[in-house]
């Protein structure tokens, strides 16, 4: 029997009348069933959080650190029920379901810590001669209220990095969680509530983005919009969001380079996890790997050996690897660009077959940079491998890309590490990793295509503060 949810709005667990129904993904059934939010219900949580920021931005830091922390505590005491949820609703593998669990844990713990260390600065004024007599110094304040759009492959983090901060900073929150997997934002709500967090602060309203999310975005009391999701909806937003902060973190096709002095055997094995976690749902999935040619067939058989252990299954199991995508069409559309390169001369080493949501992770080699399975986002487990005779070349190939989140470089030389740093124009680049490191206290981004902003505790924080300037004529 499906669970029937309400929603959380100004502190209330309301009804909407319509349903939506989340989907087990591996099953297909029917799990939970959450309200579908009308514009008059985003309107009625966007004014209820403006008026519940009125009294929040006077809560004082090592209050709402309190909170932040009892949430913390309190995703931890339920990690295995929502660990469940994730599975379920996203058909995440277990066991990245419950590593998200605990890093969506930290990013409540860190945001703890930082609301008692948001502060400006001194400014020496008299350094310019018409500020002499004069003494100043600023300080950072909440915006208001927090727009978050947050996408179906982190339930949990991806929610948290933007709501932890925004309460952190003393703003309060208007989320629209992905309709794929809502239910997880719904548990967040009951604990933030069973936490103290006033009532208005944290408001969830499920719906489209043609409904619910544009009028997060569009309206004048939405203070700063904190987006992850597509390019293509980021670049909407921006056009519509009008005069207001905005964040956006986008895709990527992320690559890693991997040059003969590396250590294969650890290096097959991290892509291999890099490439299909999530089933490649992540954006900084590891899309595209670049082998020395000297190392190339070493590594191919390596790579190969780690893809053929993963278990592809059902994502409820305790060993499960990969499981399903988040929709049929989804991996349909995967399935068609793997089938298109083949056309276009590429070769699949593993995998390549697709049964309904569940697409085998696939190794195409033999392809070309305007295959769309390299040179788009795959979002799928889906990745290419690519032979190269010199780095530096490498390197050109890999920030030829219209998008710039994170790259990985394996190499043991100084100097090849700092040409891959100084010549990518990507928001993170890990020496003797791939692209898909992340902890949540780091500041992660991207640029071009890939996004707008920093998200990371303190990073999140500073986008959604205003300086104020105070200054006194002491003369
Ligand atoms: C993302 O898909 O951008 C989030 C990646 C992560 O938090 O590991």
């Amino acid at each position: 029997m499906a669970e029937t949810w309400k929603t959380y709005v100004d502190g209330r667990w309301v009804d909407t009348g319509e349903q939506i129904d989340v989907i087990d993904k591996y099953s297909g059934e029917v799990f939970a069933k959450v309200p579908k939010c009308d514009r008059d219900m985003v309107e009625e949580a966007i004014l209820n959080a403006k008026s519940a920021f009125a009294d929040f931005k006077k809560y004082p830091a090592h209050k709402r650190a309190e909170v932040l922390e009892k949430a913390y505590l309190k995703i931890l005491d339920r990690q295995d029920e929502i660990a469940e949820t994730i599975c379920k609703e996203a058909g995440k593998a277990w066991k990245y379901s419950l590593n998200e669990v605990l890093r969506g844990a930290e990013t409540f713990k860190f945001a703890a810590e930082e609301a008692k260390r948001i502060h400006g600065e001194t400014i020496p004024l008299d350094a310019s001669k018409f500020g002499e007599n004069r003494r100043g110094y600023y300080f950072r304040e909440p915006l208001g209220v927090v727009g978050a759009i947050t996408p179906f492959n982190f339930p949990l983090n991806l929610v948290g990095h933007k709501v932890a901060p925004a309460i952190a900073a003393g703003n309060s929150v208007v989320l629209k969680p992905a309709s794929t997997t809502p239910v997880t934002s719904l548990i967040l709500a009951e604990i933030l509530e069973d936490c103290g967090l006033p009532k208005g602060v944290f408001n969830v309203v499920i719906g489209s983005g043609s409904v619910v999310g544009d009028m997060i975005v569009t309206h004048p009391e939405c203070k700063k919009i904190s987006f992850t999701g597509s390019p293509e909806v980021g670049d909407q937003i921006t056009k519509k969001a009008g005069i207001k902060k905005v964040t956006l973190e986008l895709g990527n096709n992320s690559a890693t380079v991997i040059d003969e002095d590396a250590d294969l055997k650890k290096a097959a094995a991290r892509c291999a996890a890099s490439a299909f976690a999530n089933s490649g749902q992540v954006c900084i999935s590891l899309q595209r790997i670049y082998v020395h040619k000297n190392v190339l067939k070493q590594f191919e058989e390596l790579f190969v050996e780690e893809v053929n252990k993963l278990k592809f299954g059902n994502p409820l199991e305790k060993d499960c690897d990969v499981g399903p995508m988040i929709e049929e069409s989804e991996a349909e559309r995967a399935e068609t660009w793997v089938k298109e390169a083949v056309k276009e001369g590429a070769q699949v080493i593993a995998g390549g077959k697709r049964e309904g949501r569940m697409m085998e992770p696939t190794v195409l080699t033999n392809v070309t940079d305007e295959m769309k399975v390299m040179c788009m986002e795959v979002f799928a487990p889906v990745v290419s491998i690519v032979s190269f005779d010199d780095y530096y070349e490498a390197v050109k190939l890999v920030e030829n890309s219209d998008y710039g989140l994170q790259t990985g470089i394996y190499t043991n030389n100084i100097k090849k590490a700092y040409y891959a740093i100084d010549n990518l124009d990507v928001g993170g680049v890990m020496i003797n990793d791939t692209s898909i490191f992340r902890v949540d206290h780091m500041p992660y981004g991207g640029n071009k295509m890939s996004g707008i902003g920093r998200e990371g505790v303190k990073f999140a924080i500073e986008d959604m503060t205003n300086i104020k300037m105070v200054v006194f004529n002491i003369g």
